[in-house]
């Protein structure tokens, strides 16, 4: 069966190119995303692993690790990385899995027979530290993801993780939120949440970032 939300992510050991990589351990108490791609040497995955490489701040700022995965070999992704540093003007710096016998690809289905018989589709998994799938996005071969979404929404989780507040479509990190409509004590709406809301509907109060607080 397919992972949802909230299943623990599958462990696994698999080659990659910085060596063998034991997946939790590897992960430690770090969030993680684990990204597939169809096949190294293609120009699509090209710019998306540039693009990783290049948001490396951003993602340590959120204490998140990356990890890439295909089903080619190790020696494979060497010559490909060669290629992604020279022409993404950066330097690849995180693993890609070599899942040549398709361990990790099964374990997170991230071959789907009627779109490839064969190869990865661009599948990519936000795994918190407790090891909980929290984000599954699947896209097409042919459509690069955008990392800035993915990043916008590790800000997400990480706000609404902490306070009981969730975000509103295409909220970014800063902007105001909303109060989860389960917290309805007065009291504690205060004390949460100083600056006040605005309540546009009963079901629908917005309040500044409690971060800045
Ligand atoms: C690409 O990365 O450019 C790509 C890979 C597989 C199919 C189509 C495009």
């Amino acid at each position: 069966m397919s992972l949802r939300l909230g299943d623990t992510a599958p462990d696994f050991v698999q080659e990659s190119s910085e060596g063998e990589i034991k997946f939790h351990q590897w992960l430690g108490d770090q969030w993680g995303v684990l990204f597939s791609h169809p096949a190294d040497f293609t120009p699509v995955c090209t710019t998306e692993l540039g693009l990783t490489a290049s948001l490396k701040d951003e993602f340590a700022k959120r204490n998140v690790k990356a990890i890439a995965v295909s089903v080619d070999p190790v020696d494979s992704h060497h010559r490909w990385i060669e290629d992604i540093n020279e022409t993404q003007n950066t330097r690849v710096n995180f693993p890609i899995l070599a899942d040549a016998d398709r361990k990790v690809a099964e374990l997170y289905d991230m071959i789907h027979p009627n779109a490839n018989a064969t190869l990865t589709v661009r599948s990519l998994f936000i795994i918190d530290p407790a090891k909980k799938v929290r984000l599954i996005i699947t896209y097409p071969a042919s459509t690069g993801r955008n990392f800035d979404e993915i990043l916008r929404v590790i800000d997400s989780l990480q706000l609404t993780d902490n306070h009981k507040v969730a975000t509103p479509g295409n909220w970014k990190s800063g902007d105001d939120v909303v109060i989860v409509p389960s917290l309805q004590d007065e009291a504690e709406i205060r004390e949460r949440f100083p600056k006040g809301y605005k309540a546009v509907k009963p079901y629908l109060r917005l309040t500044p970032d409690p971060r800045k607080n």
